[in-house]
């Protein structure tokens, strides 16, 4: 049988079909707009969403076996805010994971209810970007809309349910609303009684892998595919990624290098860190994982590209940098603030370091450079945890230029494996599906049988040692510059 994985992404939804035994057999990509109405906002509408992933599997089936198809299920951006009325209508544009309007209500519950609470009931503290804030904002700013929430969902659990017509989640994606109790998989009670919320606002949780329902009977005409399709939870994005990189089992590491920047360690336990600078959410597998984000990782190369130099030509503008480690200019990619490990909405971007010899190519690799070393960052806390590191996978739309896999192998001094396809959400998502519909016994089974890796990249001792005293001024020019970002706003 065939499985469709889709992965809501920030820019675009992507769509993967896949046979049983992994083969992918065609790839979608449809795009839609992201608004930014003030600087730090990040808005997108939902009903986008929705035209173009069904559009998408109208275009994905295409001159295939539609009876093929056995279920559906999702990678999502996270930590989005969508919230519907008593109609299950859409009440205002949903607020993304990047959007960093929340600072005083973050402020709020990590500072008057008190970050020791906030981890006790969720194993998280929060950041700007998560759900709850996003509620207290709408709740303090638009009174209005706040009285007429009867629904608050996730991205992907939004389109889920227009898929399915279940109100559902998953444990992967809840972890990341301030709302759920991650050691115990619930929704916590505490969390809504600060926030000011019901508990019956917020949708069933199902494990990942697990079925929410079938395709609705009219969409299923649509679409020509059977009503029986199955509608599997799915995971948030970077879970997604971590089992389509087969990323599962104690200690495994999976970086995403697409819009956002993640470090994902998967745990066969629960644990937090102390001071809660790495997440601590349920993994898609029925386990754990720690992890590291930051919130503009492949989208600075793509702004410094298409925004101020004015290129299409990637790889070309590559191929023009010079020695490796010997760069003098830095760049802080805190386009739209940061959230690990220095939960700073207010972080601006930065160059630093230019002198009159500073060409283009030494820009663009230093924004190369810039999101490498924040990667490093979050390697750092975990390595804080007594948590070793030795490899790791990668996916996301940055995991196609060769020389950023080999910067980032060697400013993190790890091994990277490159997995066969980049695709992780989706391909996670349509795993996910699989699992569900009975295909492998369980999503440890299917990475095993499906995951393949095609490239591994060594780190070279004399470049790790020239990154490394990099590194160290690197990691200087944050702290140097906070108050100043104060001083900006
Ligand atoms: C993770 C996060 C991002 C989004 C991107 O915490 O906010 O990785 O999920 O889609």
């Amino acid at each position: 049988m065939n499985y469709i994985g889709i992965d809501l992404g920030t820019s675009a939804v992507k769509l993967l079909l896949m046979q049983g035994d992994g083969k992918i057999l065609k790839i979608v990509n449809r795009e839609y707009p992201i608004s930014f109405p003030r600087p730090g906002w990040s808005q997108q509408n939902p009903e986008d969403w929705y035209r173009e992933t069904v559009a998408g599997i109208q275009e994905l089936l295409q001159g295939s076996d539609k009876s093929q198809v056995a279920g559906i299920s999702f990678g999502g951006q996270m930590h989005g805010l969508v919230i519907l009325d008593d109609k299950d209508e859409v009440i205002r544009p949903a607020i993304l994971w990047n959007d960093g309007r929340t600072a005083e209500e973050s402020a709020y519950l990590n500072e008057e209810i008190g970050k020791e609470n906030l981890s006790k009931y969720t194993a998280n503290i929060s950041f700007a970007g998560f759900t709850a804030p996003k509620v207290l904002w709408i709740k303090k700013h638009e009174p209005e809309n706040f009285a007429r929430i009867r629904k608050i969902m996730l991205p992907k659990d939004y389109l889920a349910y227009r898929l399915s017509g279940v109100h559902c989640s998953d444990v992967s994606d809840a972890s990341g609303t301030l709302f759920f109790d991650v050691k115990n998989r619930c929704w916590s009670q505490e969390m809504c009684s600060i926030c000011g919320i019901q508990q019956e606002w917020l949708p069933k949780v199902f494990e990942s892998f697990e079925a929410v329902g079938t395709l609705k009977p009219e969409l299923a005409a649509e679409l020509g595919i059977s009503e029986k399709t199955v509608i599997a939870a799915g995971a948030g994005d970077n879970a997604a990624a971590a089992v389509g990189t087969g990323t599962v089992g104690d200690g495994t590491c999976n970086i995403s290098l697409g819009t956002s920047g993640t470090v994902f360690i998967s745990m066969d336990k629960f644990g937090v860190d102390a001071n809660n600078a790495l997440h601590s959410f349920d993994h898609a597998d029925g386990s754990y994982h720690l992890m590291g984000c930051m919130l503009s990782a492949a989208s600075c190369n793509k702004w410094w590209m298409d925004e101020i130099i004015g290129t299409k030509e990637y790889d070309k503008e590559q191929q023009e940098m010079k020695a490796l480690g010997e760069n003098h200019v830095y760049f802080l990619p805190y386009l739209m603030g940061e959230r690990s490990p220095h939960n700073d909405p207010d972080a601006r971007g930065t160059f630093i370091g230019l002198t009159m010899d500073t060409t283009r190519a030494d820009m663009t690799q230093a924004v190369l450079e810039g999101v490498a070393f924040a990667l490093r960052d979050s390697l750092e806390v975990a390595k804080s945890l007594g948590i070793e590191i030795t490899h790791t996978k990668i996916c996301g739309g940055g995991a196609k230029s060769p020389i950023w896999k080999k910067i980032l192998a060697n400013v993190l001094g790890i091994r990277v494996d490159v997995p066969e396809n980049e695709e992780g959400p989706s391909m996670g998502g349509a795993m996910l599906a699989a699992v569900s519909c009975g295909e492998y016994q369980s999503v440890e089974e299917a990475a095993k049988a499906i995951v393949k890796m095609k490239e591994v990249i060594e780190p070279e001792p004399e470049l790790t040692a020239l990154y490394e005293k990099r590194y160290q001024q690197f990691r200087k020019i944050y702290p140097a510059c906070r108050q100043l970002f104060q001083l900006l706003k």
